[in-house]
C-alpha cells in the first residue's frame, strides 16, 4: 500500500511535466507526434492530406485535401482543423467545396491537392491556393486554383484557376535559351539530348503562351511580407518559384526555374538563420522515395542540392512518407510534416511529423526515433 501511495505521488509530480510536453512553447521532440492516432476532438480520423498550416491569432489552422474512402476522385474539397497546441484538433469542416455545377473548373470529380492558406494583412483576406486537375482529365490540366475568405475557417470563395505566368519568361532563362526552338518529341526521354533540352527550357518555351504547368505546390510568406508560390512544373521535371502579387491572388510575373530535370515534387520550404531550405521528394506517384534537400541564400537562388535530409533506418524512403510542409515553431524549431499515402484508401493516409534538427554547420536533417 505504501508503495502504491509513493507511485501515485510520483505520477502526480510527473503530470505537469507531461502537460508541458504537449505545450507548443516547450521544445519539440519527435515523441510528441506519434504517427498512429490522428483523430480530432470528435474522435474522427483527421481527413486533411497534403497539408499546409496557417498560424493566425495564436491558433494553428491545418488545411488539407478531403479524401473519400473508396476512390481517388469524389473529393468534397478542402478541410480545416484548428488547434492551440498542435495536438488537439477541432474539425472546422469543409472550408472550400467542389461545385455541383456541370462544366465548371471545380466541378465534383476534379482533383484538389496540397492546399495552402496564407494571410494577407493588406487586404485582410485569407488566400487559399491548391493544385487543381479538371474532372475526367487525369493530371493533364496542371493548374493552380485560388479562393479567398475573410476568416481562416472560410467559406473560401473561388476566384479562378489557370497556369502560371503566361507569355512571361523566367528570370533565370538566358537570352540564348529564350530564342531556341526545340523539337522535343524527336528525343527519347532521359537521353543526353533530351536532358539537355529540358535543362535549357524546352518545356518552358512549349508552355510559354498558355502558362507554366503547376502541380505539387506550397506557398511561402517571407519576412518582408512578399509571398511565393513553389510548384512542380515542366512535366514535373523542374520546380518553379513565382512571386505572388501584392494581394496574393495572382502571380506578379517574376519567377525562376529551379533544378531543371531534378524531377521534384512535394516542395516544403523554410528559412533558418538566413538560409532558405527546400525539402522535396522524387516523382513516384503515391509510393515513397528518397527526399531531397536544396538551399539558397535568397529565394531567387542560386539553389544548391544537398544529400538526403533524412537519416537513420527507413531514410532512403523518407520513412514511408512524402514531404508536404515545414512549420516554424514558437521555440525557434521546425516541424517536418509528411504524408504516408494509402492509395487504396486515401482518406486513411497517415501523417508523419518529425522535428527538424540541425548539424553544427546549420544543415537540417530529420530522424525518426
Ligand atoms: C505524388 C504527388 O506528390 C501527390 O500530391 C499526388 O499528385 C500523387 N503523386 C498522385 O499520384
Amino acid at each position: 500500500m505504501k508503495r502504491f501511495f509513493i507511485l501515485c505521488a510520483l505520477a502526480l509530480c510527473l503530470l505537469p511535466a507531461a502537460g508541458a510536453g504537449l505545450n507548443e512553447k516547450s521544445s519539440t521532440t519527435a515523441e510528441q507526434w506519434p504517427d498512429s492516432t490522428w483523430t480530432d476532438t470528435d474522435g474522427a480520423y483527421i481527413n486533411a492530406h497534403g497539408c499546409g498550416i496557417l498560424k493566425y491569432g495564436g491558433r494553428y489552422y491545418w488545411f488539407g485535401e478531403h479524401r473519400p474512402e473508396q476512390y481517388q476522385e469524389g473529393q468534397d474539397g478542402v478541410t480545416c482543423y484548428s488547434s492551440d497546441d498542435l495536438h488537439t484538433w477541432k474539425n472546422e469542416g469543409l472550408v472550400f467545396r467542389v461545385s455541383e455545377e456541370p462544366g465548371v473548373d471545380i466541378e465534383r470529380g476534379c482533383v484538389i491537392e496540397r492546399p495552402k492558406v496564407i494571410y494577407n494583412p493588406k487586404t485582410k483576406q485569407f488566400v487559399l491556393w491548391f493544385h487543381l486537375e479538371l474532372k475526367a482529365h487525369g493530371y493533364e490540366a496542371a493548374r493552380s486554383a485560388v479562393a479567398v475568405s475573410d476568416t481562416p475557417t472560410g467559406p473560401y470563395r473561388y476566384l479562378g484557376s489557370g497556369r502560371a505566368n503566361p507569355g512571361i519568361y523566367p528570370e533565370n532563362m538566358t537570352e540564348e535559351q529564350r530564342s531556341r526552338s526545340w523539337n522535343v518529341t524527336a528525343y527519347k526521354e532521359w537521353t543526353p539530348e533530351w536532358i539537355q533540352a529540358v535543362q535549357e527550357g524546352c518545356f518552358t518555351l512549349r508552355d510559354l503562351e498558355g502558362g507554366q504547368m503547376e502541380r505539387d505546390m506550397t506557398l511561402y510568406v517571407d519576412d518582408d511580407g512578399k509571398a511565393y508560390h513553389i510548384y512542380a512544373s515542366e512535366e514535373n521535371l523542374t520546380l518553379q518559384i513565382a512571386e505572388l502579387s501584392d494581394d496574393f491572388t495572382t502571380h506578379s510575373g517574376r519567377y525562376i526555374r529551379v533544378a531543371p530535370t531534378g524531377h521534384n515534387e512535394a516542395p516544403a520550404i523554410f528559412k533558418h538563420d538566413g538560409t532558405y531550405w527546400l525539402i522535396t521528394s522524387g516523382c513516384t506517384g503515391w509510393a515513397p522515395n528518397e527526399a531531397r534537400l536544396y538551399s539558397a541564400p535568397s529565394i531567387w537562388g542560386p539553389w544548391t542540392k544537398h544529400p538526403n535530409p533524412c537519416r537513420g533506418e527507413g531514410s532512403e524512403l523518407t520513412f514511408g512518407a512524402q514531404s508536404t510542409y515545414v512549420l516554424p515553431l514558437p521555440d525557434g524549431g521546425f516541424l517536418f510534416m509528411a504524408d504516408i499515402w494509402k492509395p487504396q484508401n486515401l482518406k486513411y493516409s497517415e501523417y508523419l511529423w518529425l522535428p527538424v534538427q540541425f548539424d553544427a554547420d546549420g544543415t537540417p536533417y530529420v530522424e525518426k526515433p
